[in-house]
């Protein structure tokens, strides 16, 4: 009972640190209502409704559709690159060209363009990428965490684009989910004290400054929390897993475990939230009343905006107009169409006309959105929504990537160091390394890194990956040899052997098992044959199953999605840095304790939550 005493007390303490996130004025309570009602007065029904629209830039069939629907707001999904390539120039372009567009409509109102910068500007080359959350979730450091969300903010803003679909405060519970790592980890506390610290970092302490993104709390909620076998088949016909499923809880033990982290990011003033693709209870959070305008509006006192996942109404019962008319009625506000915009727009015309949507709730709608937009400056006289070349020099600078450095060293996680291998000293005479993700770029970036499910290999530019960084941090006179599978070692005097997942996103990634592959528990035991210290560096987005290999280690090293960083995984390993890190996730001894989370009552995992070793 004495840990769960400290965890209390740690909890507190973090809590506290993180209250200045909190006390923060919302910048939508800043706005002048008078000015946001004084421009809807001149809105026609048409603009309104355009305003409600949000298209995927992939999907928009005439750029002068922008004008012709009055188009509010713009995204690319995952892989929604510029048709002309993936640089920041493009992007760059790209974005000004739409906005150009806008800006000649009747009412001149900027396009919100939203993008999923989850773990730096990731969709573009060169952006620099952070760990993903759960490594940020293991740092506890909220500062930290504000100060990567500023530096995303700041490279996303270069590129024109100023929303970012950021960050989730969900609480994945289940670690077969493919979306673990885009939590910060499995307690309502860890979400609550660090989802507002990404928001303020995001958002900044003038929602107005160049150097400012929208945030968006995600996914409006229980999207963590739900139940094997009901969620959507990565490929239609295989077996269904927990992305998108159903959440089959009380509302009151919903609320306990992920109420928390929105309820923070509102209080931080989060501009915009997105309902969840999940279900509870049967009820799709898309088009659930009670939990979009009762808990979140109401009890809550969200004042911004609900902005719904991809094609997400699309799942609500009856047809395309039925859907429409649930999910606006229930309190959605935007909506991520993102294809067929014109069905969609000529639709809820129609149900407002027939009276089946009140006109007040168009107007809510567009209030909310307008009063975020004020609050983001994009209304003022003269104002240029257009990317910015002031801070398109320091796009992928070296003192942004210093941050994501700090954030690597902070979030490793030391589960177990016998006779003290670790450190390792800098001057051995041959090191052997080995495994699939030592020198692999695209697996230590993991999902949502150029494309949408990521890729192996080299995924982009900048960045140093796990070996070339343990070669850079050595002595001179120290051999560092590689192998995939372990061999041509003899001789070592120590072996780092980097195993761990390939990269995957959302329903993709879902897995019933979670044990690594027989290739990396194959290079463990080939390295440990040699009798030699073994360092095993675990490059995953969840707790791996160990069993196989526990024996065969003498230190384990959890290094999550590092990111393009790898330098901060060997300033750990060779003692530049002590590690701080402390777990944001159970780590289950076997595939029987996949849903194992810190509070359970019979609770015995293989590491705990909160559990870190240091030196
Ligand atoms: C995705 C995700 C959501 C993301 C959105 C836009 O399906 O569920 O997290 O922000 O679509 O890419």
């Amino acid at each position: 009972m004495k840990i769960f005493k400290a965890l209390k007390i740690f909890t507190a303490v973090v809590f506290f640190l993180t209250l200045p996130f909190l006390a923060q004025a919302s910048p939508l309570d800043q706005v002048s209502e008078k000015d946001v009602r004084a421009l809807l007065s001149k809105m026609t029904l048409d603009e309104k409704i355009g305003q409600m629209t949000q298209v995927d830039h992939k999907s928009l069939k005439d750029i002068n559709d922008i004008e012709k629907y009055h188009l509010g707001s713009l995204l690319s999904g995952g892989d929604s690159d510029p048709n002309g390539g993936n640089s920041l120039k493009e992007w760059s372009e790209m974005v000004d060209r739409f906005q150009r567009r806008a800006l000649k409509t009747r009412l001149k109102i900027p396009l919100l363009y939203g993008i999923d910068a989850v773990h730096g500007h990731n969709n573009v080359m060169g952006a620099v990428v952070f760990p993903h959350n759960i490594g940020m979730g293991c740092t506890r450091n909220s500062q930290l965490i504000k100060k990567a969300a500023e530096v995303t903010a700041e490279e996303v803003r270069a590129t024109g684009i100023n929303w970012t679909f950021a960050p989730m405060v969900g609480v994945p519970r289940d670690k077969r989910w493919g979306r673990t790592y885009e939590g910060f980890g499995e307690s309502p506390e860890i979400a609550r004290t660090l989802g507002p610290a990404a928001v303020s970092g995001f958002q900044g302490s003038d929602l107005a400054a160049k150097t400012s993104v929208l945030a968006c709390a995600k996914h409006f909620i229980g999207d963590g929390g739900t139940t094997w076998g009901t969620g959507k088949p990565a490929i239609a016909g295989n077996a269904a897993g927990l992305d998108q499923g159903d959440v089959r809880v009380t509302e009151a033990a919903l609320r306990e475990i992920q109420l928390p982290g929105f309820a923070a990011a509102v209080e931080a003033g989060v501009g915009s939230i997105m309902p969840s693709f999940s279900s509870l209870n049967g009820s799709k959070c898309s088009g659930d009343k009670h939990l979009l305008t009762d808990l979140l509006k109401g009890e809550l006192g969200f004042k911004g905006f609900l902005i719904s996942d991809w094609a997400a109404i699309n799942d609500l019962p009856g047809d395309y107009k039925n859907q429409i008319e649930q999910a606006i009625t229930a309190g959605l506000d935007m909506v991520m169409v993102p294809d067929k915009y014109p069905a969609f727009y000529t639709q809820l015309k129609e149900l407002v006309e027939q009276k089946r949507i009140p006109l007040s709730r168009i107007n809510d709608a567009v209030t909310r959105i307008l009063r975020v937009k004020f609050a983001m400056g994009l209304m003022q006289k003269n104002y240029r929504p257009f990317s910015d070349q002031s801070l398109q020099k320091r796009f992928g600078s070296l003192a942004h990537r210093q941050v994501a450095l700090q954030a690597v060293r902070e979030s490793q996680v030391l589960l177990k160091n016998n006779n003290k291998t670790l450190p390792l000293s800098k001057g051995l005479k041959r090191i052997v390394v080995a495994g699939a993700n030592a020198d692999n770029m695209g697996n230590q970036t993991g999902g949502w890194t150029v494309s949408w499910q990521g890729k192996s290999d080299d995924i982009t530019k900048g960045g140093t990956t796990l070996l070339n960084a343990i070669k850079d941090t050595v002595a001179k006179t120290t051999e560092v040899t590689f192998s995939l599978d372990g061999t041509e070692a003899k001789g070592a005097d120590a072996g780092i052997v980097i195993v761990g997942e390939t990269p995957y996103a959302e329903m993709f990634g879902d897995r019933d098992d979670l044990h690594l592959s027989e290739a990396d528990v194959k290079a463990v035991q080939t390295v440990k044959a040699l009798g030699i210290p073994v360092v095993v560096v675990i490059v995953s987005g969840r707790p791996m199953i160990l069993d196989q290999i526990l024996d065969k280690t003498d230190a384990i090293v959890a290094a999550w999605l590092p990111g393009t960083e790898g330098q901060g995984v060997a300033d750990v390993l060779f003692g530049n840095f002590h590690p701080t890190g402390k777990l944001s996730v159970s780590w289950p001894r076997s595939m029987k304790q996949v849903s194992i989370n810190v509070g359970d009552v019979a609770y015995d995992p293989l590491y705990a939550y909160g559990f870190g070793l240091t030196y």
